[in-house]
C-alpha cells in the first residue's frame, strides 16, 4: 500500500506495519490498481488499527469501535487488548467517553447527503472548489503540486473535486462519512482515513498545506485540537482553519442556549424532534427569502448546528494569538462572514 508513508499510529505517530487480508481492484484515472480492502495496521508497542473496506481507521479507541472485525483477523488480539487495558485503560475508556457523540451525531447528518443531488453548504462542485481556494489563498494554478491534509472532510465532496483536478490529498473525518466518499473516488490522489483532529494520524511537517474548516470547534478544546493539528505542516507549509464567530444577534444566541440542552439527548431522537420542529420553521423562513436548498440540505444544517456536543465560537484576534504563539507569519484573514472567518499562516522555517 503505497499509501502508507502518508499516515501513522495517531497514539505514538510512529509507522505502521501492515498485514494484508484481501485486496480488491478498482479502475482510477483510467489504471487498473490493486487495492486493500482488508488488513490490520500495526503501529509501535501495543497499538493496533483495522483497514476496513479500503478505509484505514485511525482512531484511537479502534481497537474497542471495530472489535469484532479485529477479533476475527488478530490472533492475539485479547493479549493485546489486555497490555493496552493495563498501559492505558484510563487513557481509553476516557477517549472512549469524549468522542462517542462527536462521531455519532456527525454520521447521521453526513448519512442525509446526497452526493447526487445535494449541495454542500450551498455550494456546487464549482463553488466548493473557489470556496477552497479563496479560504487557503490559493489559485488554480498555485494550488498544483501541493500536498494537502484536509482535517475534518465531512462529505468528502471536496477532496474528490480537489484529486480529479490534480491535488495531492488526504481526507480524515472522525465521522462514518468517509466511508461513502470513499466510494466515489476515481482517482488515487485521495486517500480518505477515519482519525481524530487530536490525535492526527499522519506524519510530522509532511503538507504544504493543513485545512481544518468547521472542525477544530467540535472538540472540547479548539486551541488543543489546532495545536495538535498544525503538527501535520511542514515548515514554510500553510495552516488553514476556519472558526465560527460570535454574533451579537438575539436569535442565533437563543438558538445556541437551546443546543446546549438539545444537544445532549440522543443524537436518533434529535433528528425527529428537530424534524418536526426546527425544519417546518427553517424551510417556511429559507422559502420565503428564495432559498432553493432541499430539505435534506436543511437538515444537514440544522443538525450541523443544534446536534454536535461542543460547537465553539471564537474572535478573530483570539485565533490570530494561536497562530503568532505557534511561530506562524503571514498571518491573514482569507474569509469572513456573519457566521465565522478563515484564517491561515505560514509556518516559520525553525
Ligand atoms: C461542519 S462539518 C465540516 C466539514 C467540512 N470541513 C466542510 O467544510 O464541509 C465538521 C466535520 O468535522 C468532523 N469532526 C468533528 N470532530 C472531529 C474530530 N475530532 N476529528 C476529525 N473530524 C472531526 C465531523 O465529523 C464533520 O464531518
Amino acid at each position: 500500500m503505497e499509501q502508507l508513508r502518508w499516515i501513522r499510529c495517531p497514539v505514538t505517530r510512529s509507522e505502521l506495519q501492515c498485514t494484508v487480508i484481501e485486496t480488491t481492484s478498482k479502475t482510477l484515472d483510467g489504471i487498473e490498481y490493486e487495492f486493500i480492502k482488508t488488513a490490520i495496521l500495526y503501529g509501535e508497542g501495543c497499538w493496533f488499527y483495522p483497514v476496513i473496506d479500503g478505509i484505514p481507521r485511525l482512531i484511537v479507541e479502534a481497537c474497542v469501535d471495530y472489535s469484532t472485525m479485529l477479533r476475527k483477523y488478530v490472533s492475539d488480539y485479547d493479549e493485546r487488548m489486555a497490555i493496552i487495558q493495563t498501559r492505558y485503560g484510563a487513557f481509553l475508556k476516557q477517549v472512549i467517553k469524549n468522542n462517542r457523540h462527536t462521531k455519532a451525531s456527525f454520521s447521521q447528518e453526513w448519512s442525509l447527503y446526497n452526493y447526487e443531488t445535494d449541495k454542500t453548504w450551498d455550494l456546487d462542485t464549482n463553488g466548493m472548489m473557489e470556496r477552497f481556494l479563496k479560504e487557503t489563498h490559493e489559485s488554480e494554478s498555485s494550488i498544483k503540486g501541493k500536498f494537502v491534509f484536509d482535517a475534518g472532510c465531512g462529505n468528502g465532496k471536496l477532496n474528490l473535486i480537489l484529486a480529479d483536478k490534480g491535488v495531492q490529498n488526504v481526507a480524515m473525518d472522525f465521522s462514518l462519512s468517509i466511508c461513502r466518499a470513499h466510494d466515489r473516488i476515481t482517482s488515487s490522489r485521495v486517500l480518505f482515513i477515519q482519525g481524530d483532529v487530536q490525535f492526527p494520524p499522519v506524519p510530522f511537517e509532511t503538507f504544504d498545506i493543513v485545512h481544518s474548516s468547521g472542525v477544530l470547534i467540535a472538540k472540547r478544546n479548539t486551541e488543543l485540537s489546532l495545536s495538535c493539528i498544525e503538527t501535520a505542516v511542514k515548515p514554510g507549509g500553510k495552516l488553514s482553519t476556519w472558526s465560527y464567530q460570535p454574533r451579537k444577534d438575539l436569535i442565533h444566541n437563543v438558538f445556541n442556549q437551546v443546543r446546549r440542552v438539545s444537544s445532549k439527548l440522543p443524537v436518533r431522537l434529535q433528528y425527529y424532534l428537530y424534524a418536526i420542529t426546527l425544519l417546518p420553521i427553517s424551510y417556511t423562513i429559507k422559502r420565503l427569502k428564495g432559498n432553493k436548498q432541499n430539505v435534506r440540505e436543511m437538515m444537514i444544517d440544522i443538525l450541523d448546528w443544534f446536534s454536535p456536543q461542543y460547537r465553539w465560537e471564537h474572535t478573530q484576534s483570539e485565533v490570530q494569538v494561536w497562530y503568532k504563539k505557534r511561530n506562524y507569519r503571514d498571518i491573514q484573514i482569507t474569509d469572513d462572514n456573519m457566521w465565522g472567518f478563515n484564517m491561515t499562516g505560514t509556518k516559520n522555517l525553525n
